[in-house]
């Protein structure tokens, strides 16, 4: 059973305290570190926490403690990590590991060093619709993966500290793009290495120091690419989505709107309706049930179950700092307009990976190229020759 201290009594930390609470099942949340003392007893109130403080070590060292869940802003993460270093307490960390990859090395080398229990709370690798997606790219429904993109835009942070670069350390790269990179990791393979990235990014609309808006392409050493688009300036709630090409198939996963669920209401009500809605009238696109939707049941379970069993996690610090090692290279893509290299001093997956071959054998003196039913029923294959190099038609008549 867990017994968790949780840092942060805010956004993350209510969604948190929801999902680990919200099933009948015995884990609970023990401790609340918030910085207000009005927050921490509300949160404490609300969720039945024995223990309130306003001193983070002190949520830490509580005795009863066997997990802290860190969901404080980004500067914060790393300091608090190391506190768990010091009382040896098993952590997960709210997403982005770090503001940057030093960063992230930094707090991974911390947890291993001290042979603690790392957890990264990447909750849209848990999403069930991305669970069932991965699993059918796993069994090679979707055969050789090509491209995989992922969108989160949406009208921008709920809180000052995000719009601040020194706090945040960055703009809607960092804390977006770090869902989008790991997603596209999840369909590419996490064990293909990111090796460089080109990106875009812009500040098109909010008066702040950082990018409000920016696409990057990651490339991988297999020759997979992957995509992410990220924006604070989106208009119209709250849009993820995912699309992954392979040799043999397709995957289109649409998360938060038009999910099939549509509704229109005068606005009798006007209730919370989902994240970042920007209406609560006219026609609405509500979401069934949104932690398990966003991931976030699955991600508790992993991580616990882990834990109980003494393995890793799914999604643990290293991946949190290989995230943050792409998106320092799309930072430093968007400033040089070129493609930049991730840096990855510390890369465990597979290494000497070849772009996969792009010619398919059709016989001795052919390469395949395609074959297509025609309106008119002829079966047409097109054929390339091997020494010729010349492409020619056979129309194999139905
Ligand atoms: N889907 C997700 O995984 C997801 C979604 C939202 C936020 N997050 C992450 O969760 C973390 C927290 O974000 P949030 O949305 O909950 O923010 P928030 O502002 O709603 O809450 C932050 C919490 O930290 C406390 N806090 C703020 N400044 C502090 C300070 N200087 N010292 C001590 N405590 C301070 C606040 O009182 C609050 O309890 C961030 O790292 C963010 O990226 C993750």
């Amino acid at each position: 059973m867990m017994k968790i201290a949780m840092l942060g009594s805010g956004f993350i930390g209510r969604f948190y305290a929801d999902s680990i609470q919200g099933n009948r099942s015995g884990d609970k949340i023990v401790s609340i570190y918030s910085r207000r003392e009005e927050s921490a007893k509300k949160f404490a109130a609300d969720y039945a926490v024995a223990h309130w403080t306003l001193n983070m070590e002190e949520s830490i060292a509580n005795p009863d403690v066997n997990m802290v869940c860190i969901a404080l802003p980004n500067n914060l993460h790393e300091e608090a990590v190391m506190l768990c270093c010091k009382h040896k307490k098993a952590v997960i960390t709210t997403k982005p590991l770090g503001r940057n990859a030093a960063e992230a090395k930094r707090m991974l080398d911390a947890v291993e060093q001290a042979g603690i229990f790392n957890g990264y709370l990447e909750d849209l690798v848990y999403t069930p619709k991305f669970l069932k997606a991965q699993e059918s790219v796993q069994k090679g429904s979707l055969g050789r993966i090509l491209w995989a993109k992922s969108r989160e835009t949406h009208p921008g942070p709920h809180s000052n500290w995000f719009w601040d670069l020194e706090q945040a350390g960055g703009g809607c790269i960092l804390d977006l793009g770090c869902h989008c990179v790991e997603i596209s990791r999840g369909y590419i393979g996490k064990d293909i290495k990111p090796v460089e990235v080109m990106c875009w990014a812009d500040t098109q609309v909010k008066p702040i120091d950082a990018e409000d808006h920016a696409i990057g392409l990651v490339k991988f050493e297999n020759g997979a690419i992957g995509q992410f688009e990220v924006s604070w300036t989106f208009r119209g709630g709250l849009d993820l989505r995912d699309e992954v090409m392979g040799t043999e198939g397709t995957i289109w996963i649409n998360s938060f709107l038009r999910t099939g669920f549509e509704m229109f209401t005068s606005g009798k009500s006007a209730d919370y309706l989902a994240e970042k809605a920007e209406s609560n009238s006219g026609w609405l696109f509500p979401v069934g049930d949104e932690l398990n939707e966003l991931g976030y049941n699955h991600m508790f379970l992993d991580m616990f179950s882990a834990f109980e069993k003494g393995r890793a996690p799914k999604e643990t610090f290293y991946d949190g700092y290989v995230v943050n090692a792409v998106l320092d290279a799309a930072y430093k893509s968007s400033k040089s307009k070129l493609w930049e290299p991730v840096q990855l001093e510390d890369w465990r997956g597979r290494t000497g990976v070849g772009k996969d071959s792009h010619l398919t054998e059709y016989d001795a003196d052919h390469y395949f190229v395609k074959e297509e039913v025609t309106h008119y029923g002829a079966k047409k294959l097109i054929l390339k020759n091997k020494a010729s190099g010349k492409f020619i038609e056979k129309v194999v008549e139905e």
